[in-house]
């Protein structure tokens, strides 16, 4: 453990030189983690913190897998990285695509690789472009996004998202991104008809969307199975199979944004699993590599392939990053999928998510605590000033967190004022029970 002073240097250079760009009041007492194992951080002034995050939503397998670096370390002395462009491939590359092929839904069985989420989505916009220009239908280039989604960093990615305070300083606006309200059945804030369900209140909302601004204008729909950074919010269960039917209805792509729910998060290896649902992309990465190395990607339909596939030379789908298919990152991901599957940890997540679920059930004798919500092991819970009037209270989920955190258990205040679990899928059922103990101490301490 390096000494006090070693310390104090260290978060010096952190927040001159790594850390300037938020709010400097924010900075206080930020954990340096050194190492972790599990689900558990240690920092280098010696505290242990139950990372009930998964780091951002990401650490699928657990800290300090040794098989993960012993894939990255073997594939790195084989080959590190070389191109991925036309012409050339590498072993690790070429098999996790053929791993990913089918399994997410059978139709989809092309793999687009990138190194995170915010570059998946982008290619995800620009690919849906693409598809209705190779089909004739150039002025469809519209996205419908959802209120309260997260999609990214990216100059589109940012507009695609439906948080307003990611967009207030970067405007102006990309056009082309058009929001409607998120399926929320705790806080709707759309149009609900009598005898209307939550679902289908909002499943029309995105109709209406279509309709003003018409279907010819649209590329594709996005949306996250469940939205994480804007507050874990479960879709009602008829959602959406009647999304999937007005995008074929009015001949729209779905694009699904698995980045948080990818990868077993949710109970099943995919989100769209939890409703059959067929979306034409599916992005991915957090979860796709444990977090160990940069990974993320796009999965295409057969359909959007083949218009890619039977393009003229002069319409060639002109689209790649330097670090697309990198091997190294490719080599880790095939290990983390055997991890994940030789230890059924999507089956551990539904089981164990259970549990969590059921525990912070129990925090409703808190009138502080709204709701409490998931699905497998990507929970939130909600806290309100008035249960009757539903009201956030964003200063008291900070205050919470905060307490939460000095108490050892780390967990992320999102969306109104949720606050989120999600930790590694290896967690333990005793582990489970601590976030929970923990967050009951903190509420009776309040
Ligand atoms: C649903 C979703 N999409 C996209 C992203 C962006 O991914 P990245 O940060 O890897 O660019 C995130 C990040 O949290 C996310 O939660």
């Amino acid at each position: 453990m390096p000494d006090r002073a070693d310390v104090a240097t260290l978060l010096e250079h952190d927040q001159r030189q790594l850390h300037p760009y938020y709010h400097p009041n924010k900075h206080t007492d930020p954990l340096v983690v050194e190492r972790a194992e599990g689900v558990w951080l240690h920092t280098v002034d010696g505290r242990k913190v139950l990372d009930g995050l998964a780091g951002l939503w990401n650490v699928n397998a657990g800290y300090g897998r040794a098989e993960l670096a012993d894939a990255a370390r073997e594939q790195m002395l084989k080959v590190a990285f070389t191109s991925n462009f036309v012409g050339m491939t590498t072993v690790p590359a070429a098999e996790l695509a053929h791993r990913l092929a089918g399994l997410a839904h059978p139709s989809l069985n092309t793999v687009f690789f990138a190194s995170g989420g915010s570059e998946a989505n982008d290619s995800a916009f620009k690919t849906a472009r693409y598809y209705w220009k190779r089909l004739g239908k150039p002025e469809k280039y519209k996205i419908i996004a959802r209120k309260l989604a997260y999609h990214g960093i990216t100059l589109a990615t940012t507009f695609a998202t439906g948080i307003e305070r990611y967009h207030k300083m970067f405007g102006p606006a990309v056009p082309g991104f058009v929001h409607v309200p998120a399926p929320y059945p705790y806080r709707y804030d759309g149009d609900q008809r009598p005898g209307e369900s939550v679902g289908q209140a909002a499943a029309r909302a995105i109709e209406e969307a279509l309709l003003r601004e018409g279907p010819e204008t649209v590329a594709a729909v996005i949306a996250e199975p469940i939205q994480g950074v804007g507050g874990v919010i479960v879709p009602p269960d008829d959602y959406f199979p009647l999304v999937r039917a007005l995008c074929d209805k009015y001949e729209v792509l779905l694009i699904t944004d698995e980045v948080i729910t990818g990868f077993g998060r949710t109970g099943t290896w995919f989100g769209v699993q939890q409703w059959g649902l067929r979306p034409d992309l599916l992005t991915f990465a957090k979860g796709i590599t444990s977090g160990y190395v940069p990974l993320g990607g796009l999965l295409l339909s057969d359909a959007v392939r083949d218009a890619i596939w039977n393009a003229p030379e002069a319409e060639t789908w002109m689209h790649g990053y330097t670090y697309s298919g990198h091997a190294a990152a490719c080599a880790v991901g095939l290990r983390n999928l055997d991890l994940l599957e030789q230890e059924a940890l999507p089956a551990r997540a539904r089981q164990l998510g259970e549990r969590l679920l059921a525990g912070l059930q129990t925090l409703l004798e808190f009138p502080v605590v709204g709701e409490a919500r998931g699905r497998g092991l990507l929970c939130g819970v909600e806290i309100v000033k008035d249960r009757a009037t539903r009201a956030p209270h964003p200063d008291l989920a900070g205050q919470i967190y905060g307490a939460l955190l000095k108490r050892g258990v780390r967990s992320r205040r999102v969306g109104a004022s949720t606050l989120a679990f999600a930790p590694p899928l290896v967690i333990t059922e005793d582990e489970i029970d601590l976030i929970v103990k923990t967050f009951g101490a903190v509420l009776d301490a309040l």
